[in-house]
């Protein structure tokens, strides 16, 4: 592949859910649908880093699980190391899912309660046939001390560890196929924030030493600041903004960027942001606004806003906005 090709190009993907009702069109019935992933264009490099944030229910998780083919995608592409996965070549997603590894808010729900922390590692190895069935142990205990776990553990169950120790655990468990890219989904939300520092820092270490490109995503705009390069912020299913990180935070361009940096506490003098607030609660997703979905909230809204296209990423210094206006 050529240098040009991203790890992980994701174009114009979209994901519905139906919540609702009958689909009888003929009779008037019509199920009603979330559109959680609403077009979403993004490309992640080879050990590259890149957050993804945006308020409860924008499409994150989704986005994360139609990556892996974990949620049925309703259209679009998702293109790894430039070759198309698609659901019907099982090959596709199987090469995808030997190197990409998926971390979980929840550590304990990511590993199987009655399985002990080594074999769970174990299988994993056995599946992707990542060593000789005699190297297995030592691989285990390899991981479980990378993760700056004893390999003791091994013989522990999920709940017999600390939340932090069980987070641990689930990186060993993604670093176990030797992942070429990790997506961490809200990976320490659920820990204490004392224990938050140290896991972050463990998987900086780890993405830094093993080159690995890291999804992040969080609700946590300072966190992603520290640890990703680019930054994409998600506002209703779409990417609203994208860039490197140092420069969407120095000078935001949507409004909803600006309105979500205006909200962080910010202890730095030289990042003075007008003072914005959000107005109102984002709406439904089953009843998404017409034109720029952020409309009903945005301080700037004109009638085009309301009543034009929906605006898509176009090209803003070396990232991307999606609004009609240049702030
Ligand atoms: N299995 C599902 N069935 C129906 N609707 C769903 C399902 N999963 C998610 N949704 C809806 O899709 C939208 C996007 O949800 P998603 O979990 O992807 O958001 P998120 O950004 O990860 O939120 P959070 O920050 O709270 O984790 C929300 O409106 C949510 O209610
Ligand atoms: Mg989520």
């Amino acid at each position: 592949m050529s240098a040009a090709t991203p790890l992980l190009a994701v174009s114009d993907l979209r994901v519905s859910y139906r919540v609702a009702g009958l689909d009888l069109p003929a009779l008037g019935f019509k199920a009603r649908h979330v559109q959680a992933v609403n077009g979403v264009s993004l490309a992640i490099d080879a050990g590259d880093t890149l957050g993804i944030v945006g308020e409860s229910g924008c499409g994150k998780s989704t986005l994360a699980r139609a990556i892996l083919g974990l949620t049925q995608v309703e259209s679009g592409e998702v293109r790894y190391d430039g070759a198309l996965i698609t659901p019907r070549e099982r090959l596709s997603l199987a090469r995808l899912r030997g190197q990409v590894a998926m971390i979980f808010q929840d550590p304990y729900a990511s590993l199987n309660p009655r399985m002990p922390v080594g074999e769970a590692l174990a299988e994993v190895l056995r599946v992707h046939r990542k060593v000789e069935p005699q190297a297995i142990e030592a691989r285990v205990a390899d991981l479980l001390r990378l993760v700056g776990l004893s390999p003791q553990m091994a013989q522990r169950r999920p709940h017999q560890l600390s939340g932090g120790q069980c987070q641990r655990a689930g990186i060993a468990r993604a670093l176990a196929i030797e992942p070429r890219l990790i997506i961490a989904d809200e990976c320490v939300a659920a820990l204490d924030v004392s224990i938050q520092a140290q896991i972050l820092n463990l998987l900086l270490e780890l993405q830094q030493s093993m080159k690995l490109a890291l999804i992040f995503i969080s609700h946590d705009l300072g966190v992603v600041r520290h640890l990703c390069r680019r930054i994409a912020i998600m506002y209703l299913g779409q990417v609203v903004e994208e860039g490197l990180t140092e420069e969407v935070f120095a000078a935001p361009r949507h409004p909803y960027t600006r309105a979500l940096l205006a909200a962080v506490p910010d202890t730095n003098p030289d990042h003075q942001l007008a003072p914005q607030t959000l107005r109102g609660d984002p709406p439904s997703p089953l009843d998404l606004p017409t034109g720029c979905a952020f409309h009903p909230r945005c301080p700037h809204c004109e009638d085009i806003c309301a009543s034009g296209t929906r605006p898509t990423l176009r090209a803003a210094r070396m990232g991307q906005v999606a609004c009609h206006f240049d702030f």
